[in-house]
């Protein structure tokens, strides 16, 4: 009856339960310190600090003076910044280089400014406040220019304005729709862009947590249901500083391993070590690259966890190093649930030395998952990870170097579809509720896997995948989707998804290509893989009982053209690698929403289908069926189609561009430059050939660096790597390259490098370092390579 209209009878309507919030009231008391300023309000206590240049931090108790201490999610404390502090009749004042707080003190009520001395949030008829239930408020004006961004990884489309949005980490199988807004990873955050000018908000606070910007039209309001109001402002003033900022915060992705950014190939489940074997015959007969198979839960002996099927893998080690000979990973599947059966050591030692999540009278947790009845290890006892780092060994002793986590929100098949809200687990020694901790569950588990596999890999790069996460989950893991359908519309959402992960400081994130349930169709999977060929995670997934949607299940013009877009992911690796790296010392996303590089461009701030990768070039996948055009929007400047740089277009406008089932859409922006490696099979495979693709206006300039290392080892971090900056600018008939290494601690891997000047005319003279060059033209073209 719930799935009927029944759900709408008159009668059975609800409103929602009043609850009364008290605002904290007036300021009574301050006391200045040199890095915070205290306040005692009537009604509550804040603490106002500034933990690095550019970010302020309120944190707000109603019952006690706040202490310095954060979640798991946030890094450090970096170096406090100094504050001047000046008290008035009815506002304090608080400064530091970059941000000033006025502080009205009849009642509290704070706004902030940056630099220039605008306001960037400002409270007005409420401010901070907290109810009976031990939930805390704060609300901010919004004025009819704001857009908003990030969250994590909600539904709907990119900009979030007039949306509510819950944080609780949920196993949602079905419906991924508009409505349903609480997914499997929450991070409490947000960027938001306003006349051009980026701030974030940072809420530190792990229990469900809400963003309302939708019940009013003039403010919005974030409440937590527990724990203090901990909330972070990130000044900007750019969003590429929002990022930097947030990131400095929660931490940043650690540069993964080369073959993590190839395609993997996944399917629930590849069953067998036969069946395995025969799929990645089939890839290397059809000359398909291939990086990584993923096993499913099938690979197990009843899902038990640290485990092989010994009927139908019955030498594990021998497939995973076979497949590693030819550059191919293995990447199993492991769940959090830990079977219930006293046989099985997993169990027994986890019940011996107390690793699992208790009731307050010590009593274990058991829920259902696929193992049936398990237990739950408790992931915040640095002790209950470091077992589970031990058990990495199991999967590492046979080759195995990535892992995927999966089921960690925790889900439970039960109604509330995760573990009773009073579990108890113990955090640095502090036994907290589940209901407080549970959007961390998935945190803490990727950092015991990744901590795990990076101690037992030797000095090599580990990968995990993760499903569930909170703020800084980009420190251990990848994250993809979870279980997306084979339908249009979740083609169409996965784009804002993983635009807005990247924003909320997950670089590394994708989705299941073709969808995960339900049955996709050769035009489907043929559009999905062209969007995956530049999400930076790019893995096929689908469910039991669908269809097959391996690249050739479609017979051979699918097959063709999806081979044709895994091949171009190869070619763009050394543009994309390079950008993987600058996200792992930056924080900027890899695939960014159109607004991060074009904020003052009002047509851009809700573009939700196009995308740029790097700072300049613009994707625009096609995501409607039998669409063979579709509107791009190309922002200010000159813009070169990819697959044809005859055609050239001046931007600020909408152009109808073609895109055949075999194309996708690509443009890249005038003085640019992109780089392009050689096809390969995999990521081991030697890459022959460096290609520097140069689109340079009559008389323009660009800049261009180019990162490399040995793709697998953490030796970069110890000065092996190789990084080249190249200038080049055009005077017309002149073409001068500037070559400079900036570090020389490794030798690329290719043999030869070369410019390919785009749209220049045959007279062209180029120059490298000073000495002329002998250029091949391209006449067809007009191209020249040097
Ligand atoms: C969950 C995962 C999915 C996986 C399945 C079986 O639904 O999201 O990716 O295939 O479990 O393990």
């Amino acid at each position: 009856m719930k799935d009927t209209s029944f759900a709408i009878h008159p009668d059975h309507q609800q409103t929602a339960e009043e609850v009364t919030f008290q605002d904290i009231g007036n300021v009574t008391a301050v006391s200045e310190g040199s890095e915070a300023v205290s306040l005692t309000c009537e009604y509550g206590y804040v603490r106002i600090s500034f933990p690095a240049p550019g970010i302020a931090r309120v944190k707000m108790d109603p019952k006690k003076m706040p202490e310095d201490t954060s979640t798991a999610a946030v890094v450090k404390q970096q170096q406090p910044e100094k504050i001047t502090v000046q008290e008035m009749e009815e506002v304090l004042a608080v400064k530091t280089e970059e941000i000033r707080l006025s502080i009205s003190k009849y009642p509290c009520r704070i706004t902030m400014y940056d630099k220039d001395g605008e306001a960037i949030t400002d409270e007005q008829q409420e401010g901070m406040s907290f109810s009976p239930r031990g939930e805390v408020r704060v609300r901010k004006k919004m004025e009819p220019e704001d857009h908003f961004y990030g969250f994590g990884e909600k539904t709907g489309f990119l900009e979030k304005r007039g949306e509510k949005m819950r944080m609780w980490n949920t196993d949602v199988f079905a419906p991924h729709n508009p409505e349903i807004d609480a997914l499997y990873q929450s991070i409490p955050y947000f960027m938001s862009i306003r006349n051009g000018k980026a701030y974030g908000f940072y809420l530190d606070n792990t229990f469900q947590t809400e963003f309302d910007l939708k019940t009013s039209y003039e403010t919005y309001s974030i409440t937590a249901d527990g724990g203090a109001l901990d909330y972070y402002i990130l000044a900007g003033p750019a969003p590429k500083d929002v990022i930097r900022q947030y990131t400095s915060l929660t931490g940043r992705m650690e540069l993964p391993p080369k073959w993590a950014l190839g395609y993997h190939q996944s399917r629930y489940s590849y069953r067998s070590e036969a069946e395995v074997r025969e799929l990645v015959e089939a890839f290397k007969r059809k000359n398909i690259p291939l990086d990584a198979v993923h096993l499913d839960i099938h690979y197990m002996d009843e899902y038990r966890v640290f485990t092989f099927d010994e009927q139908k893998f019955p030498d594990p080690e021998k497939l995973v190093q076979d497949l590693k000979a030819e550059g191919i990973k293995i990447v199993p599947i492991v769940d959090p649930g830990v079977k219930r059966d006293e046989t099985y050591l997993p169990y027994q030692e986890g019940m011996e030395k107390n690793h699992f999540s208790s009731y307050s009278d010590g009593s274990v947790y058991y829920g259902d998952v696929w193992p049936g009845e398990s237990a739950f290890p408790d992931f915040f006892r640095g002790e209950t990870r470091k077992w589970w780092e031990e058990q990495q060994a199991y999967y590492t002793n046979m080759g195995i170097e990535g892992v995927w986590n999966d089921m960690n929100e925790p889900a439970v098949f039960n109604e509330k579809k995760t573990m009773d809200n009073d579990v108890f687990h113990e955090e640095n020694g502090v036994f907290k509720t589940h209901r407080e901790l549970h959007n961390t569950y998935g945190l803490h588990m990727s950092q015991a896997s990744f901590e795990g596999l990076k101690n037992k890999l030797g000095g090599k790069r580990p990968f995990v995948l993760t499903r569930a996460g909170f703020a800084g989950i980009q420190r251990y893991a990848a994250v993809w989707t979870g279980d997306n359908r084979s339908f249009w519309e979740h083609l169409q959402m996965a784009v804002p998804m993983t635009l807005n992960l990247g924003v909320s400081g997950v670089p590394f994130a994708g989705n299941d290509v073709g969808g995960f349930a339900h049955d996709t169709s050769a035009e489907l999977l043929t559009r999905w893989t062209q969007l995956g060929t530049f999400t930076p995670f790019f893995r096929n997934h689908s469910n039991i009982g669908t269809v097959f949607q391996e690249p050739w299940a479609f017979g051979e013009k699918t097959e063709e053209t999806i081979k044709k877009y895994i091949e171009l992911r190869h070619k763009w690796m050394p543009h994309l690698y390079e950008l993987f790296q600058e996200a792992s010392e930056t924080g900027m996303p890899i695939m960014r929403p159109m607004m991060m590089h074009h904020a003052d461009d009002p047509n851009t701030l809700k573009l939700h289908d196009q995308f740029m990768v790097g700072e300049d070039v613009l994707v625009a996948p096609v995501t409607q069926s039998a669409a063979k055009h579709r509107i791009v929007y190309l922002p200010a400047g000159t813009w070169y189609n990819y697959w044809n740089d005859n055609e050239v277009y001046e931007g600020g406008r909408y152009i109808m561009a073609e895109a055949d089932l075999d194309t996708l859409p690509i443009f890249i922006r005038e003085n640019s430059a992109i780089l392009e490696g050689s096809v390969k099979q995999n990521a081991d495979a030697k890459q022959e050939s460096l290609r520097v693709h140069v689109y340079l206006g009559g008389t323009g300039s660009l800049s261009k660096r180019i990162y490399e290392d040995d793709g697998e080892t953490l030796n970069h971090q110890n000065e092996k790597y190789f990084s080249e900056s190249i200038s080049i600018s055009r005077d017309n008939d002149i073409i001068s390259i500037e070559e400079k290494d900036i570090h020389a601690g490794y030798t690329p891997c290719w043999n030869t490098k070369t410019y390919v000047l785009h749209q220049v005319p045959e007279t062209i003279e180029v120059y490298i370092n000073g000495s002329k060059q002998e250029i091949v033209y391209d006449k067809a073209d007009f191209r020249a390579f040097v």
